[in-house]
């Protein structure tokens, strides 16, 4: 059994669960970092993560998402901003699964809090829509997400998706 950790990342939250991920794993394994020259077809099950950025994936990988994923056994594992219980998350999670290539077989999905990068809060509070301005206040009182308990939970499931 080989095992890929394949993330995107672009301000580190998504890699540090992409790394405690990878350290529970206890059998042949690799990480890296998806670009569009990643191929997957090496490995007999894939975590696959990335951010949510704009309610979805990052359009940066719908391409890779899309095309590469085709008959994989993948787990995913998606940081977001918004609290694990936030209302609209399921359905951004909704949109994650429906870019992946319809034969893709998801096993699990893991979701988890990351601290939001100040320029992204920055735009939130100039936003004129009062829902965005009230994440930006709250985007302050989650710096260093994600924390150790968070990463407990990554590790846990990593064990949970393979057992
Ligand atoms: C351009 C952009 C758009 C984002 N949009 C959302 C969003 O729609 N919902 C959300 O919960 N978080 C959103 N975020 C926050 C990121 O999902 C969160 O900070 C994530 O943990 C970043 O992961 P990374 O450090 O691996 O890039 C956005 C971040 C960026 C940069």
């Amino acid at each position: 059994m080989k095992i890929l950790v394949a993330y995107f990342s672009r301000s580190g939250n998504t890699k540090k669960i992409a790394q405690a991920i990878y350290d529970e794993i206890q059998c042949e394994k690799e990480i890296k970092s998806i670009d569009d020259d990643l191929s997957l077809k090496d490995y007999d099950f894939i975590f696959l993560g990335f951010p949510i950025e704009s309610y979805g994936p990052p359009t940066n990988i719908h391409k890779f998402l899309s095309l590469k994923t085709k008959q994989m056994n993948i787990a995913l594992f998606i940081t977001h901003g918004v609290p694990e219980e936030q209302d609209l998350l399921p359905s951004w999670i909704e949109n994650c699964k429906k870019i992946l290539h319809p034969t893709a077989k998801v096993k699990d999905i893991f979701t988890c809090q990351g601290e939001v990068a100040e320029y992204v809060v920055d735009s939130l509070c100039k936003s004129p829509n009062p829902m965005l301005q009230i994440w930006a206040e709250h985007c302050h009182l989650i710096k260093g997400q994600p924390d150790e308990s968070r990463i407990q939970k990554a590790k846990d499931f990593t064990r949970k998706t393979l057992d």
